[in-house]
């Protein structure tokens, strides 16, 4: 048990409380809707963090990287989704090994990205990656049926379904109201995508939406079989503006000193972007600067960063001096996460654990 003020700064925290609150809360909510949950393991990359989730009812998982299916296989962990196009000779090479260890879809929107795994002889089960608004992989829903017809016409191609993933909800930014009926809107759209797969004579037992700005709204459209949030499990400053929970909830932040303090209205810390990761930068905010309690500074602002420097601004400043200990909910977990090669899991204001962080590029 370390107490916070003992730990070497930056550090990665996860409050397991919170976390756990927020595995729990998820589950329960998809559950209680019959709604298969597949979390995106991208946020966190820690196995500890994934075998809570399936302690918790997750089904499996989904992934972005062939390092994330990877860890998750050595672990004996089945029933993932690789949702990127497996392109390129080394990617080929993976998908036909990690598809031959069994426990895998892979997402799909095209026969051309496909084709050059049709030829290693493998099974290959896979869901169409259906474009519902975001406007980046998936094929545009007037187009599913034939290119569904072309890849499972490939050899060894077994369609297991659609996915989506609705992350344009993000552009409603603080109406709430507009973001729910948007989500709502993409989970009809992957279902009534589904249904036009049926009529045309394939199998399509999962229709799958993915985000956690969504999770409160497209499963819940008929037909929607499983959803696959990520961000929840540590939320982040981003999703508590699009109102996806509150700051309360959120899990994973940076502990920080204030190392600098030589000019009037700035303060410098010792977490820059290879501790926030930049997502945020951009948005004006690297992350919500709270006490070593967690309790926001509502007038001190996380507004920019160098390497491992963070620039602090605003009125709240004045009262912050060398050696102060803060701690930063970062604007986004999952960039934040690819930054550490571990976390302290903090319980009552102690470090009482480190689990490694692993999958990173
Ligand atoms: C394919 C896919 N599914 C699910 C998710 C999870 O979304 P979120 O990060 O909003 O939880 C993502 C996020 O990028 C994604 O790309």
């Amino acid at each position: 048990m370390t107490p916070l003020a003992d730990l070497a700064t930056p550090a990665l925290l996860v409050d397991r409380e919170r976390m756990e609150a927020n595995i729990t809360a998820m589950a329960s909510s998809l559950g209680g809707a019959g709604i298969a949950l597949r979390p995106h393991f991208k946020t966190s990359k820690c196995v500890e963090v994934a075998r809570r989730q399936l302690d918790h009812g997750a089904i499996g998982f989904t992934c972005s990287t062939p390092a994330e299916v990877t860890l998750l296989q050595d672990e004996g962990v089945g029933d993932l989704l690789w949702a990127h196009q497996p392109v390129g000779p080394a990617k080929v090479a993976f998908a036909a090994e990690a598809l031959r260890r069994g426990g895998l879809m892979i997402g799909l929107d095209s026969a051309e990205a496909a084709r050059p795994l049709a030829e290693a002889g493998v099974a290959v089960p896979f869901l169409l990656d259906v474009d519902t608004g975001l406007g980046r992989t998936g094929v545009d829903p007037a187009r599913a049926v034939e290119t569904a017809v072309r890849l499972a016409s490939l050899p060894g191609f077994e369609l297991r379904g659609v996915m989506t993933h609705e992350g344009h909800l993000g552009k409603y930014g603080t109406d709430r109201t507009g973001l729910e009926a948007a989500g709502a809107q993409a989970g009809a759209c992957l279902a009534e995508v589904a249904a036009s797969l049926r009529a045309a004579g394939l199998d399509c037992p999962i229709v799958s939406v993915g985000s956690t700005p969504g999770a409160t709204s497209a499963p819940f459209a008929e037909g929607v079989t499983e959803a696959r949030p990520g961000t929840y499990v540590y939320y982040d400053s981003g999703q508590v503006r699009l109102g996806s929970a509150t700051l309360d909830r959120c899990a994973q932040t940076v502990l920080t000193r204030v190392v600098s303090a030589q000019r009037p209205g700035t303060v410098i810390v010792d977490a820059g972007v290879k501790a926030m990761s930049s997502d945020g930068l951009a948005g004006g905010s690297l992350g919500t600067v709270c006490d070593p309690s967690g309790r926001p500074l509502e007038d001190v602002v996380f507004g920019n960063g160098n390497e491992e420097h963070g620039y602090l601004t605003g009125p709240g400043t004045a009262r912050l001096t060398v050696g102060d200990l803060l701690r930063v909910v970062p604007n986004h977990a999952c960039g934040t996460t690819n930054m550490w090669s571990g976390l302290h899991v903090v319980e009552g204001g102690h470090a009482v654990e480190r689990w490694p962080i692993a999958a990173r590029h």
